[in-house]
């Protein structure tokens, strides 16, 4: 039997951060992880340049059951924590959009850097290996893993959430959660494209590869508006705009998409469309992709031929009056789609619900239940917008857990 003073299951971005951070803090860490791979969620995050955090992060750019929740750790450690390490590794990085932070290189720089981090605090690996028991007697965690029985006091769950099985997502930190009495919000890919009915979707299968900024919102009443680029795909929408939005998504209801290049609604829209008819001598379908001038014209074509325009597309600018222009509006201003699905877990940056917060304590991420147990990162009820803000969560529970130890 191997005694520790903390195991830490799964060397994803949080756990490699907690066990640094506990190492580092003069504690005996074991940092156990099934993958053959280290971190390989990092190492393909942010188009391989891992958008590792945002330079604008609160708890309102997170869902979770409780809202509040994430508020103590990332208050705990914050961004310019993480980017001031960062740099002390003199790893090169910029800002790309909405203070959104990535790696001029490779995301392996981050790996590299948590590693490094590790060894300094003389943590000892368990690659690859897995976990087929826990128990707790009251005062130590007693794991069964492919190494042998390992034994700590302090026990810290860094499994993360599904999105990615290929790479090593497991439902293991939930079962664990169960295990030990902990309730469970239910969880779905979030940051995730969205797909469509065949039969409904046909019409823009041609705009493919088709790219524009839009305003777009999920189905729930509190979600909110994402300014950010929608992408056509072969069979539904994608782009951050769509991943945003997703997150607020409820099957059976529609995301809400404004094409229209401004922030209006449907009824200034139509005002506005009225009267930019006055005096025009075009042909209303010339008329129209003067009006949206940032799109692309394969979008300006498709989108005439949507049923509902049709009493658009063809007639002279003059005949057209609030019975045309009203559907008109409508389907730029707010664009109510209705996803028949997402493009699953395979696809999904991260996942929705996890371990419910009500168990655990916002200050350390210990169990209410079973003192000495943590949750940490994805595995969690805590998820952030796409935007770096799902690392600093990691980096920041994952902080906040090891010092609480
Ligand atoms: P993470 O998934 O990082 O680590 C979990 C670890 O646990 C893994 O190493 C896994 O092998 C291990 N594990 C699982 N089950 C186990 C078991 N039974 N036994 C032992 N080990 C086990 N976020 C962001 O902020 N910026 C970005 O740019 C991106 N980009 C991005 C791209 C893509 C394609 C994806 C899929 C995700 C992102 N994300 C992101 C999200 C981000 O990667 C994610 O939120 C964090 O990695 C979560 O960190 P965790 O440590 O909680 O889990």
């Amino acid at each position: 039997m191997q005694q520790f003073d903390v195991v830490v299951i799964g060397a994803g971005a949080a756990g490699l951060m907690c066990a640094a951070k506990a190492g580092q803090g003069g504690l005996r860490v074991a940092l156990l992880d099934h993958s053959e791979k280290l971190a390989e969620k990092i190492r393909i995050s942010g188009g391989g340049r891992c958008n590792f955090t945002n330079v604008n992060v609160s708890e309102e750019n997170f869902i979770s059951e409780n809202p509040r929740f994430a508020r103590a750790a990332l208050a705990r450690y914050t961004p310019a924590d993480f980017i001031s390490l960062v740099k002390q590794y003199n790893i090169p990085f910029h800002e790309k959009h909405k203070g959104q932070l990535f790696c001029d290189r490779k995301s392996d720089d981050i790996i590299d850097m948590l590693a490094a981090e590790c060894n300094a605090g003389k943590v000892k690996w368990f690659r690859p290996h897995s976990v087929s028991a826990v128990e707790h007697d009251g005062t130590q965690f007693k794991l069964a893993t492919t190494a042998g029985p390992l034994q700590a006091r302090h026990l810290v769950v860094a499994t993360g959430g599904l999105p990615v099985p290929k790479i090593g997502a497991t439902d293991f930190g939930m079962k664990l959660a169960k295990q030990f009495g902990h309730s469970l919000v239910d969880q779905r890919p979030a940051l995730v494209p969205l797909t469509f009915d065949s039969a409904l979707w046909e019409p823009f299968v041609e705009l493919a590869g088709v790219a524009l900024p839009v305003s777009s919102r999920g189905s729930e009443p509190l979600a909110p508006w994402f300014d950010e680029d929608l992408l056509f795909t072969h069979r539904g929408l994608s782009g951050p705009a769509v991943l945003q939005a997703s997150t607020y998504w409820n099957p059976g209801k529609p995301i809400t998409l404004n094409l229209c290049g401004k922030p209006v609604d449907a009824a200034e829209l139509q005002t506005e469309l009225l009267q930019a008819t006055l005096g025009a001598r075009a042909n209303a379908d010339n008329w129209f992709a003067a009006q949206v001038p940032h799109w692309p014209k394969r979008l300006v074509q498709a989108w005439l031929k949507k049923p509902e325009l049709q009493a658009v597309a063809g007639r002279k600018v003059a005949e057209l009056g609030k019975k045309q222009l009203g559907p008109l509006a409508q389907a730029l201003a707010a664009w109510q789609v209705v996803p028949s699905g997402t493009e699953g877990y395979k696809k999904a940056e991260v996942m929705r619900g996890g371990v419910s917060t009500a168990d655990l304590q916002p200050k350390t991420l210990e169990s209410r239940k079973i003192p000495g147990l943590y949750f940490i990162g994805e595995v969690v009820d805590v998820t952030g917008w796409l935007g770096g803000y799902n690392f600093q969560w990691a980096w920041a529970s994952g902080t906040t857990a090891a010092l609480a130890i």
